[in-house]
């Protein structure tokens, strides 16, 4: 896949950067910046094109996922994030995603279908990913999610159900709201920052 890796400093975790559909693998690199300038960046564009569009994978219509694509690349991240450990040489056990939109989504799917994928995740405006799967269990990972009350494309309803189906499933889940719509915002990643300050540092 497509993707920027940056060193960091020894001992930092290894941030997984997932853009919205339509960005790239350089769209997150500022909040990276913000989140943990010592971190590892391992940031990835995703690889399915929706009328140009990069995407981590392919949709019916806007919020209905193609379940059969969603699998197949999630199962393929998995792996590339797994590969790219080894070539960059960093602790695949020290990952933590930070995801928007559609990125945030996939994140989700590695959760929903992988037990200890990521150390933590960030999931910025994120949906339920299946409906239709039992999770393995989350073992206390930490899990910020970021909501808008607003937000046209993810409905307060989904964050409150994903925050739910995987804090039953044994996540330590945040969630912080935001009044806007689907945005992200300068206070959301704050309120992100502080979250992975006290979780990870
Ligand atoms: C998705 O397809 O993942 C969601 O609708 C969010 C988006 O990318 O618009």
């Amino acid at each position: 896949m497509k993707h920027i890796y940056q060193e960091g400093l020894s001992g930092y975790p290894t941030l997984l950067l997932l853009h919205g559909t339509g960005g790239t693998e350089r769209d997150l690199l500022p909040i990276a910046e913000t989140i943990d300038p010592n971190a590892n960046i391992l940031s990835v564009r995703g690889n399915v094109l929706e009328n140009g569009m990069p995407r981590f994978f392919k949709r019916l219509a806007e919020g209905v996922f193609d379940q059969e694509d969603l699998i197949k690349q999630t199962e393929n991240l998995r792996q590339f994030i797994a590969e790219a450990s080894e070539q960059y040489q960093f602790d695949r056990d020290q990952v933590i995603a930070i995801g928007y939109s559609n990125g945030a989504n996939i994140a989700g799917s590695l959760l929903f279908h992988y037990e200890n994928v990521f150390k933590g995740a960030i999931l910025h405006h994120p949906m339920v990913p299946r409906r239709d799967v039992i999770l393995p269990a989350q073992n206390g990972t930490p899990v910020f999610i970021g909501a808008g009350k607003n937000d046209p494309i993810c409905s307060q309803e989904e964050s409150v159900d994903l925050e739910k189906i995987l804090t039953e499933n044994g996540a330590k889940v945040k969630v912080h709201w935001e009044n806007n719509g689907h945005q992200l915002t300068q206070t959301e990643v704050l309120a992100a920052k502080e979250w992975y300050q006290e979780h990870f540092r």
